[in-house]
């Protein structure tokens, strides 16, 4: 049995000020024990809330990290073992917004991989196509391709404690969602892809499914067989929403 998750990826929103309400907003929630929780506010945030959420079922992740995982010379950069210190469990990679705005190649995102399970952290590596790219019918093969990029450089074995995100770009932060039925032919072809490699490992990977996702549509998105949670934007940024949403994957 997977454990399900449903993580808030808060971008870059928040102010001192807005963060703290949602903090005390988060507390308030009655969160179902069967589904871990975490939320990844930006790095400026990132130990304020670890500290926050410290004693909580909250788990505290990051939106990414440098491609080093040691400290070093690297400006502006933050590296995965300053992550672990600064009270992080999970970290982003790949994150379309990063991919398709920032440049960011799968190269990038395999050493950025590597990095996070250096650290005995969890990676969340996300995948997904552009709107263009499903339109012309290669939404199986770009997905592929992402998730191939990380076990040919590392082995199927590097996603073992780790998580993969399914998010289709043209549904993140746009409100149109993948049906469940889309969502679940693409999780269930990542599952088959890592099958071929290890069907244990396959079995408990846990495969979150993100894209406009909210209370009114989690439970059937959560309810396809292959789909473990979500990974959640804009709704995280709502305590009682956000809640909802976890309730709903441990339905
Ligand atoms: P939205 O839920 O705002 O569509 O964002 C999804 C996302 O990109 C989470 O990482």
């Amino acid at each position: 049995m997977r454990c399900p998750m449903v993580a808030g990826n808060w971008k870059m929103q928040g102010t001192r000020a807005s963060v703290a309400e949602l903090i005390e907003g988060l507390r308030r929630q009655e969160l179902p024990e069967a589904v871990e929780v975490a939320v990844f506010p930006s790095m400026l945030h990132l130990s304020r809330v670890s500290d926050a959420l410290a004693g909580t079922v909250l788990r505290v992740g990051a939106q990414d990290c440098a491609v080093q995982s040691e400290q070093g010379a690297l400006t502006g950069e933050v590296a995965a073992s300053q992550l672990v210190d600064g009270g992080c469990k999970l970290v982003l990679v790949g994150h379309s917004e990063r991919r398709l705005i920032l440049g960011e190649s799968d190269s990038v995102v395999v050493r950025k991989f590597a990095a996070v399970k250096s650290t005995g952290m969890t990676p969340v590596l996300c995948v997904g196509e552009t709107r263009e790219q499903r339109e012309a019918g290669f939404t199986l093969a770009v997905v592929a391709a992402q998730l191939a990029a990380v076990t040919d450089a590392l082995g199927v074995q590097s996603l073992h404690n780790a998580v993969v995100a399914y998010e289709p770009v043209w549904a993140i932060g746009t409100g149109l969602t993948a049906t469940p039925e889309q969502a679940q032919a693409v999780h269930a072809s990542i599952r088959a892809q890592v099958a071929r490699l290890d069907a244990e490992i396959a079995e408990g990977l846990r495969i979150l499914y993100g894209g406009s996702v909210k209370a009114a549509n989690a439970a059937e998105l959560f309810g396809m067989q292959d789909i473990d949670g979500g990974l959640v934007g804009g709704a995280s940024l709502n305590a009682d929403e956000f809640g909802a949403i976890c309730r709903a994957a441990g339905m």
